[in-house]
């Protein structure tokens, strides 16, 4: 769906407002749009009575959602009294015990406060006046191909100041949590729609004019023209919890919202490459290592010494008599590119040498093909295809006294993958790219039966 027929089915919404609530609204597909100037993945949620349309970053590592509440004005918002047991669910954070201002979602006696941040600009809390409360107010996400809403009457969120919303892309008041945790959308989904499983799917597009989407509430059928049901081609692996997240004092450890899973090794064209192995482990006491996946990170990470290693490898491969590549000078973030024109072009983009992730077990592999591994840059008179992982530092810390992760799986190479995060079983399955399967993440059937 393109952003100017929203407006039909926005129309639709309101209209039928009144009728939604009782309807079971699961399962439920809602459009994924990129925003290319921040490489950010956005989705239309509507918040409030009555409900306004509100755009928000799409975040796999989140806890819990956050809007700005600075000019938030509804009839049904409620806060979270401290003690009470919708705060017991959030965690021990903090209570404002007195506001003095007249009430708004920002100022009320014995609320509860919590402490969002933005994962693109970490906030200095010195620098945001006042406090953010947690929200209780009602919350629906379109559901596509049946006409209606997912409406959550009493969902559970953060308030935020306007200060939070630097860097995030134009026109996204907030962020829309798909983390582990008690309060991600799919688990207050779930927890309303109980008779649908826990289990949630995200299929990115890198396309500028078409959507990707996500799925709530099924575990399939996906189905992506030309009639291919991606259900049916996913791989398994478990989904990891590192129980040091970054909200963790030394005394109480905090699980992280992140989901990990368990890379083993890397293949680069089938040959593996040489990695220390203890960096791909979880460390037991401060949390460092492991791998995640991530929506908030453009390009794929690698601790130094993984991504030392593998451009080596990688620089190898594509210079052997099967790619015969030469590389050029490089364009930042990245390092090692090639001139376009001597690339070759395949169903799953430039011909260069294959990327395996292998995963919990040697047959259990993530193909990073061409289309997912490297990055066209057409400017400045240059057109070259550019290896999409960059440096990530030595474990650089997350928190005070928390490190983070050896490997963060970026958006450019979840592009066009259909990912199943099953919370229930607490795996993931992924599809590898599914351009092999002449389909792409745009090419999800919307229904538009109700236009
Ligand atoms: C919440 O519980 C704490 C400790 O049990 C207590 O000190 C505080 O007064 C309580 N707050 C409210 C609003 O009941
Ligand atoms: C989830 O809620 C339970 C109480 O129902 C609480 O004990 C637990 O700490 C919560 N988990 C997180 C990650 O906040
Ligand atoms: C909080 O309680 C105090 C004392 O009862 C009252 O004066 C104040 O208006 C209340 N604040 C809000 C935001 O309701
Ligand atoms: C492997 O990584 C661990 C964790 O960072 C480090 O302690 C160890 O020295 C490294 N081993 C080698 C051989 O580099
Ligand atoms: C490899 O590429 C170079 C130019 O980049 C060319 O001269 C050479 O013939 C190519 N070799 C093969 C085996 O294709």
């Amino acid at each position: 769906m393109s952003p100017t027929n929203l407006a039909v089915p926005l129309l639709i919404i309101f209209f039928y407002l009144s009728f939604i609530s009782s309807q079971a609204a699961l399962p439920l597909q809602t459009p994924i749009q990129k925003d290319h100037s921040t490489s950010q993945y956005v989705i239309t949620a509507y918040l409030r009575t009555p409900l306004k349309l509100t755009k928000l970053l799409l975040d796999l590592g989140a806890t819990y959602t956050w809007v700005n509440c600075d000019d938030y004005t509804s009839s049904t918002y409620r806060h979270v009294p401290c003690n009470s047991s919708v705060a017991n669910l959030l965690g021990a954070y903090a209570c404002l015990d007195l506001c003095d201002g007249a009430p708004s979602p920002n100022c009320g006696n014995n609320s509860f406060i919590l402490f969002p941040d933005n994962p693109i600009k970490p906030v200095d809390y010195k620098k945001v006046n006042g406090v953010n409360t947690a929200i209780i107010d009602s919350f629906a996400l379109s559901s596509t191909t049946q006409g209606s809403l997912a409406l959550i009457n009493s969902f559970i969120f953060s308030c935020a100041r306007t200060g939070f919303l630097k860097g995030l892309a134009k026109g996204v008041s907030g962020l829309a949590a798909l983390g582990r945790s008690n309060v991600s959308i799919p688990v207050q989904l779930n927890k309303l729609y109980t008779s649908y499983p826990n289990c949630f799917a995200i299929c990115l597009s890198g396309s500028k004019s078409q959507p990707g989407v996500a799925h709530f509430g099924s575990r399939g059928p996906y189905n992506f023209l030309p009639g291919i049901d991606l259900s049916k081609s996913l791989l398994y692996t478990p989904l990891i919890s590192n129980p040091f997240g970054k909200d963790s004092d030394p005394d109480k450890p905090r699980a992280s919202p992140d989901y990990y899973i368990g890379l083993s090794s890397i293949k680069v064209n089938g040959k593996m490459v040489a990695l220390n192995k203890s960096l791909l482990a979880i460390d037991g006491e401060t949390g460092s290592g492991g791998t995640k996946i991530s929506t908030v990170v453009p390009y794929t990470k690698l601790q130094s010494s993984i991504y030392k290693t593998f451009i080596t490898a990688f620089l190898k491969e594509a210079a052997s008599s099967a790619f015969n590549l030469t590389t050029t000078k490089p364009v930042k973030p990245f390092r090692v590119c090639y001139p376009a024109s001597a690339v070759k072009s395949t169903q799953t983009g430039p011909a260069v040498p294959i990327i395996d992730l292998v995963l919990d077990r040697q047959e259990v592999v993530w193909k990073i093909f061409g289309s997912n591994s490297m990055v066209r840059i057409t400017k400045n008179s240059v057109d070259l295809w550019c290896l999409g992982f960059v440096d990530g530092g030595v474990n650089p810390m997350v928190s005070s006294w928390i490190r983070g992760p050896s490997v963060v799986i970026g958006g450019h190479q979840l592009e066009d993958n259909m990912l199943q995060f099953d919370l229930q079983s607490k795996k993931l399955g992924f599809s590898s790219s599914i351009l092999s399967r002449g389909t792409n993440c745009a090419s999800f059937k919307f229904s538009t039966k109700h236009v």
